[in-house]
C-alpha cells in the first residue's frame, strides 16, 4: 500500500473561494523570496471585479491544500507561483506543464502564449525542456524598510473613494490607458485592498501629479507596489521618487518588511526612479514562451 503521493488537482476557485487563494497568496511570501505573484497582484486585477477576478484564477491542490496559484493576467499570459516548499517539486512541476501546455485543460489557449513564474521553479527547467522560449527581461526592486523612511517633501493624501477620480486620471495619462472611477472602487472593494492604501501626490499649486497603489502582504512580508504612475504633463520634477518614498512609508506602517516592485526593463525612466527612492535591483526576472 504505497500510495505514490495524492492527485494534483486543477481547479477554478470561483468568488467564495478567493478568500482561500488571497490567504495562500499571502502566507507564501516571505522575506528574500524570489520575486513572485503577490496578493496585491490578484488586488490590483481585481479592478475588473470579484467575478472576472474568480475567472482568472486556478488553482492546483494536493490533498485538499492550495500547492500553486496561478491568475490569467490577459487571456495569454499565465502568472504563476508556489508554496516555497514546492517551487522544485517535480509532480507539481510535471502537472502545472502539462495543464498550461494542453489548452483543453481551459488554462491557456492555443497559439502564443507565456508562464510567469518565480525564477529557480521547476516549472521554468520543465518548459524550457519543452522548447518555450525566454521573454523580455523584467528587473525586480526591493527597499528594506527597518530604517525609518525619510518624509516624501510633497503633500500625499490616502485616496478614498471622493478621490478616485484622480488615482483614474492619472493612471489613464501613465499608462495610456482605461482606467476608470468604477475600476478604483471596485479594486478597493477587494478582499486584498484591506491591507492596500492608494496614494495621490500633489505639487505646489494643488495639482494631482502621481499615483501609487501600495499592498501589504500581512506584517514581516514584503509589500507590493502595482501600479505607480506620474502624469505626463509633470514628469521630471522627481514626483516618480516622491509618491514612491511614500509607498515605502505607507507599507512600513502596514508592517511590511521590504517594498518590492517589478517592471519591464523596457519601461522607460522606471528603474531609475525606484533606484532613486532608495530601491536596490535584484537579478533579472524572465517570463517563458510559446509560440504560435
Ligand atoms: C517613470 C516615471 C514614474 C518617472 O516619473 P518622474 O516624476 O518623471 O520621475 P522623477 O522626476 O521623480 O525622477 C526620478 C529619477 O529617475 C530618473 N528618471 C526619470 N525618468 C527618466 C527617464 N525617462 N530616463 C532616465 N532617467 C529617468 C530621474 O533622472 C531621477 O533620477 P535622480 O533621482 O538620480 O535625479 C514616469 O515617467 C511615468 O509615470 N511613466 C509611466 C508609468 C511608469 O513607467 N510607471 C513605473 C513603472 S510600472
Amino acid at each position: 500500500m504505497f500510495d505514490r503521493g495524492m492527485a494534483i488537482v486543477l481547479g477554478k476557485p470561483g468568488v467564495d473561494g478567493l478568500d482561500e487563494v488571497v490567504g495562500a497568496l499571502r502566507e507564501w511570501q516571505y522575506e528574500g523570496a524570489p520575486m513572485q505573484l503577490h496578493p496585491g497582484d490578484v488586488g490590483f486585477f481585481w479592478q475588473s471585479g470579484a467575478a472576472t477576478t474568480a475567472a482568472a484564477v486556478r488553482t492546483w491542490s494536493r490533498d485538499g491544500r492550495i500547492q500553486a496559484v496561478g491568475l490569467l493576467d490577459g487571456p495569454n499570459l499565465l502568472r504563476l507561483t508556489t508554496t516555497p516548499e514546492a517551487q522544485r517539486d517535480e509532480e507539481l512541476a510535471r502537472q502545472l506543464v502539462a495543464d498550461v501546455t494542453e489548452p483543453e485543460r481551459g488554462v491557456l489557449p492555443e497559439g502564443k502564449v507565456a508562464v510567469e513564474a518565480p525564477t529557480g521553479a521547476l516549472v521554468h527547467d520543465l518548459l524550457s525542456e519543452d522548447g518555450w522560449k525566454i521573454d523580455e527581461p523584467w528587473t525586480p526592486l526591493s527597499r528594506d524598510l527597518t530604517e525609518p523612511v525619510q518624509d516624501p517633501g510633497v503633500r500625499i493624501e490616502v485616496i478614498g473613494p471622493e478621490l478616485a477620480h484622480e488615482f483614474a486620471a492619472i493612471h489613464r495619462s501613465a499608462f495610456n490607458g482605461k482606467f476608470t472611477d468604477e475600476r478604483w472602487r471596485s479594486m478597493a472593494a477587494g478582499l486584498p485592498y484591506t491591507d492596500a492604501r492608494s496614494l495621490v501626490a500633489y505639487d505646489d499649486q494643488d495639482n494631482a501629479v502621481a499615483v501609487v497603489t501600495a499592498w501589504s502582504a500581512g506584517p514581516g512580508k514584503p509589500g507590493l507596489i502595482e501600479p505607480m504612475g506620474v502624469h505626463a504633463d509633470h514628469r521630471g520634477h522627481g514626483y516618480g521618487r516622491a509618491i514612491t518614498v511614500a509607498a515605502a512609508a505607507a507599507l512600513q506602517e502596514l508592517g511590511s518588511s521590504s517594498a518590492t516592485v517589478i517592471t519591464p526593463n523596457s519601461q522607460v525612466g522606471a528603474v531609475p526612479t525606484y533606484k532613486s527612492a532608495g530601491f536596490q535591483p535584484l537579478p533579472e526576472r524572465r517570463d517563458r514562451y510559446r509560440d504560435a
